[in-house]
């Protein structure tokens, strides 16, 4: 079974101080940082890229901090290496940004990352079918890639349950609107890495909210009501 595993997205940190929000998140039990790159093409927004990583990587190790990095980018093929040689644990590439799925996915393995691929809401899981046997986690987007602080899309549970259905190993990350209150249906979906950006970051108690992330994940392995 796949672990229980919480990535709180930096996108919702303060990026002047990123080696304290790294620390801090670390600190409150979070087991991956979550990064968004954005190139104003795929998504309107521009954020941050590989020389930003690298940064944060200059002061937590491999194994100390693990580095989800989604790239909500347009061809994501041309990036592989400079995420590869800035330290990137993961690459979380969009399956609507490249025709290259595979290309993608073999240069990432071959230059020691895990690999992702992420769908948008209105993207039909099916895409990823042929693609799964060779990913390391799958992303269903549970908002409209591009910004922090929007509301949870329940629609998009349905496809998470096709995938924990068929693929009972598989690592299924969620991102968007995901806190206390919204994580339990992603769980019972079949979710395992939870992504949470305003949840975490905003609370008064973050430690806490990442606790009861985790919870809702465990609870529903132990029950598996994605298989109902
Ligand atoms: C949205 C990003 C998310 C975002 C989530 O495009 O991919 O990772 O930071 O933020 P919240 O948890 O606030 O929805
Ligand atoms: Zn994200």
């Amino acid at each position: 079974m796949s672990e229980a595993k919480i990535a709180p997205s930096l996108l919702s940190g303060d990026f002047s101080n990123l080696e304290h929000e790294v620390g801090r998140m670390l600190e409150y039990g979070s087991d991956w940082l979550h990064v968004d790159i954005m190139d104003s093409q795929f998504v309107p927004s521009l954020t941050i890229g590989p020389i930003v990583v690298k940064a944060m990587r200059n002061h937590f190790t491999k194994e100390k901090a693990f580095f989800d990095c989604h790239l909500m980018v347009m061809n994501p093929e041309k990036w592989v290496d400079e995420f590869a040689d800035a330290g990137a644990n993961m690459f979380c590439f969009h399956y609507e940004a490249t025709e290259k799925h595979m290309e993608v996915i073999n240069r990432a393995h071959e230059r020691g990352m895990l690999v992702s691929c992420a769908v948008k809401p209105n993207t039909p899981v099916e895409v990823l079918d042929p693609l799964v046997q060779h990913l390391d986690m799958a992303l269903i987007m549970t908002v409209e890639p591009g910004k922090g602080g929007q509301s949870f899309r329940s629609e998009c549970l349905p496809k998470v349950n096709y995938l924990r259905k068929r693929y009972p190993d598989l690592d299924i990350e969620v991102d968007g609107g995901l806190s206390p209150k919204t994580v339990d249906a992603a769980s019972d979906a079949g979710a395992n890495v939870i992504v949470a950006g305003t949840a975490v970051f905003k609370a008064e108690n973050p430690t806490q909210v990442i606790a009861e992330l985790r919870n809702s994940v465990l609870k529903a392995q132990e029950t598996k009501p994605w298989a109902k």
